[in-house]
Order: structure tokens, then C-alpha cells, then sequence
């Protein structure tokens, strides 16, 4: 690990100098940084040793399994940035709602939300109830030095999809026919899980993160219109929610991510993103021409493309390095999160083939 971060200075590294920060702000960059979706877990076996036998979401809570895990990538791949171990879904638990993540499933929320009274009982997020994630994020800083820290969040309709449904779903049929029969109630659930993000994003950022991804993981499955009307409101609240960038208040870089948002590129900028995270369906030079100027753009390497073999995934990173030089930065990024059978050396390889390909040095 690198040294403990000092104040930003020419002479000590710092994250918020870092080529992750540069790149999502379009400012110059030694190289093209590189970090992975679910880069924390799933692959790894040293994961899956230190979580065994503690649950998904008892495991988010625990600052030092927290840490431990947000580390690993770092140590093994030399990624350009760490992202926080913990979940979507961890500030609906924190504030008392009755969820699990099960093994091979992910979310399944007890009790569904399926009316308006379901909506208006929902508990709020107490700041005071995030202690554990404050304590690891200032011990993350401290250890990492000069590489950065993500904090994120799940954005409001992604969060909203599982509440509703009750766990993962394809269609999200439950959710958008809530969305229309009952137009009042989903403003006002959007409204409560974008305040609920926005506190989660806020310790994240006062605790010492350098930059924040908002995940709409499934608002792919949206038309434009209602994306436009019904949920990027909601999205830009919960940036929003930051506080005052224009006085200098948490004033990190912000990633945009969704999957499927081909149709949504030109419109997920305007939540307040200063990077828009596209999947492996639209090449990033078609994507700079979508997204429009003053965006830096995340991705967006087919995950699958990682259990490819060597000569197909270096001709395909080689491609997405290429095609992301269209864009005013550049941070490489899988198009969604790591596969779970992936090698862990292909991805070490991608770290290196990524830096190689784009040293200016
Ligand atoms: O990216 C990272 O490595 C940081 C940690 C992280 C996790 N989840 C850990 C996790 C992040 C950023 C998330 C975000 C998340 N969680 C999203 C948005 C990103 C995306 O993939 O679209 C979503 C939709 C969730 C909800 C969720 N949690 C799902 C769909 C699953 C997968 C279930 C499965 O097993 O396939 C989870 C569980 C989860 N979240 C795991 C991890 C490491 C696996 C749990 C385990 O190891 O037991």
C-alpha cells in the first residue's frame, strides 16, 4: 500500500490527484485507470475464505471484514481504485427493512412493498445508524494512501424494483405497473430512497471517499419518456443530496451507472453525473456521441469477454482502450459487475494490458 494520503500537493500523492479523479473530471491522466464492477468478492478465493460463515449483510456491517475485503482487489490486481464492499440494499436494512441476500440470488425483501400505505411506512435512514461504514471508510483511507476510495449507492428505481418485486425480477412488470397505477406513491417512494441515498453517500464522502458511484442498475428497462419524467428526478436528488458542489461541499466526482441504458444516454448525464457508465452494448465512441460534451464515460468490457481466452480479451480490451480515447476521459470498467467464475488472473492481466496499452509515460 502506498503511503497515508497528506493534503494534495505536487510532491505527495493524493487520490483526489489521482488518474481516477482526472479521468472522470476530463483533466489529463498518466494512465487510463482501470477498475472492475463487483471487483470486491465473487472471484476471489481469499473472499470467499474470509466470508465464510457470515451472511452477505452481516458481513457489510463489520468494519473490519469491510476493509479486508475492499483491499483485496487492490492488493491483487493494482486496480486504480477501490470500491466499498457493501451493497444496494444495505441502507434499506440499516434502516430496519427486513431483507436477505441470498447465495446465487441476491435480495429477497420479506415483506414487498405493494401499496401506498406499504410506501409510507417505510423507515428512514438515521445517519447515526452508520457508524460501522464511517469507521471502515476512515480506515480504508488511511491504508490505501494515494489510490482512491468509491463510495455508491443503489439509485431510487433500482432500489424500488427490489422492494416491489420482492427480490430479482426480469421484467419488472410489478414495479412499472406501480409506477403507473399509482403515479403519487412511486414519487414519494423515489423521493424517500433518494434522501436514503443520499445520507449513505454523505458518510461515504465525509468519512474520506474520492469519488461516488449512483448503480440504476435495472433502469435499462425503462422507455426515455418515463426514465425522463418518472425516475432521473429522483436520481438527481439523490446526487443533489450531496450538498452545494458549486461551494466546494463533497465535491467528489460523481459515476453514473445503469445497464441496457443505450436509449438512456442521452438523458443519465443530467442526474448530475460527471462520468456515464455504459454497458458493452454501445461501443464508447458511439457512446461519446449519445451521452454529449462535458461527460467522461466508465466501461465497458463484456464481463463474458473475461472467459474468452487471452486472444480474444486482449483484442477486445485492446478495442474498448481505443474507442474510449473518443471520450473527454476515459475510465476502463467491465460493462456490468465481475462474473463469478471468472479467472482472477485475467483480470490481473486486464489491470496490466489497460495500463500498458495507455502509459503516456
Ligand atoms: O463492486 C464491488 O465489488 C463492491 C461491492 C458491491 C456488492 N454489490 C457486493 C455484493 C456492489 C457495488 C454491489 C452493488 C449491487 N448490489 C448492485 C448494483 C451493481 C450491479 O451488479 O448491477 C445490485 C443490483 C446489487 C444487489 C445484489 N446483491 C445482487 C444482484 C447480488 C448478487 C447475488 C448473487 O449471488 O449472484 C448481491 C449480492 C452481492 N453483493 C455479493 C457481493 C460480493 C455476492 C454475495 C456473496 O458473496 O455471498
Amino acid at each position: 500500500m502506498g503511503t497515508p494520503a497528506g493534503p494534495g500537493t505536487a510532491s505527495t500523492p493524493s487520490p483526489a490527484d489521482s488518474d481516477l479523479v482526472r479521468a472522470a473530471l476530463g483533466r489529463p491522466v498518466d494512465r487510463t485507470p482501470v477498475w472492475f464492477m463487483r471487483q470486491a468478492g465473487r472471484s476471489l478465493p481469499e473472499y470467499r475464505a474470509l466470508r465464510a460463515g457470515t451472511a452477505m449483510l452481516q458481513a457489510c456491517q463489520d468494519p473490519d471484514l469491510v476493509t479486508e475485503i475492499t483491499l483485496q482487489p487492490v492488493r491483487r490486481h493494482g486496480v486504480d481504485a477501490a470500491i466499498l464492499f457493501s451493497d444496494i440494499v444495505l441502507p434499506l436494512v440499516v434502516a430496519g427493512v427486513d431483507i436477505e441476500i441470498k447465495p446465487g440470488v441476491g435480495p429477497v425483501v420479506a415483506q414487498p412493498v405493494r401499496s401506498v400505505a406499504d410506501v409510507d411506512a417505510l423507515p428512514d435512514l438515521e445517519p447515526e445508524g452508520l457508524g460501522f461504514l464511517t469507521t471502515a471508510v476512515g480506515r480504508l483511507v488511511a491504508e490505501l494512501g494515494a489510490t482512491p476510495l468509491i463510495g455508491f449507492a443503489g439509485a431510487p428505481f433500482t432500489l424500488a424494483t427490489y422492494l416491489i418485486e420482492g427480490g430479482p425480477s426480469k421484467e419488472h412488470a410489478r414495479t412499472k405497473a406501480f409506477m403507473y397505477a399509482e403515479p403519487e406513491a412511486w414519487q414519494r417512494l423515489l423521493a424517500k430512497l433518494a434522501v436514503s441515498a443520499s445520507v449513505f453517500l454523505r458518510a461515504q464522502v465525509d468519512a474520506g471517499a474520492s469519488a461516488v458511484q449512483l448503480f440504476d442498475s435495472w433502469a435499462g428497462v425503462l422507455s426515455a419518456a418515463d426514465y425522463a419524467a418518472r425516475v432521473l428526478p429522483h436520481s438527481r436528488a439523490a446526487f443533489d443530496g450531496l450538498g452545494d458542489r458549486a461551494a466546494g461541499v463533497r465535491d467528489v466526482p460523481r459515476i453514473h451507472f445503469g445497464v441496457g441504458t443505450g436509449e438512456l444516454l442521452p438523458l443519465i448525464g443530467n442526474a448530475g453525473a460527471d462520468v456515464v457508465g455504459v454497458d458493452w452494448r454501445v461501443p464508447l465512441d458511439e457512446a461519446v456521441r449519445r451521452v454529449g460534451p462535458g461527460y467522461s464515460l466508465q466501461g465497458n468490457l463484456d464481463p463474458a469477454v473475461l472467459l474468452a481466452g487471452r486472444t480474444t480479451l486482449d483484442a477486445e480490451v485492446r478495442r474498448v482502450v481505443e474507442q474510449g480515447r473518443a471520450a473527454r476521459g476515459h475510465v476502463f470498467n467491465l460493462g456490468h459487475g465481475v462474473l463469478p467464475d471468472t479467472d482472477p488472473g485475467a483480470i490481473t492481466h486486464v489491470v496490466e494490458l489497460v495500463h500498458e496499452l495507455s502509459s503516456r509515460a
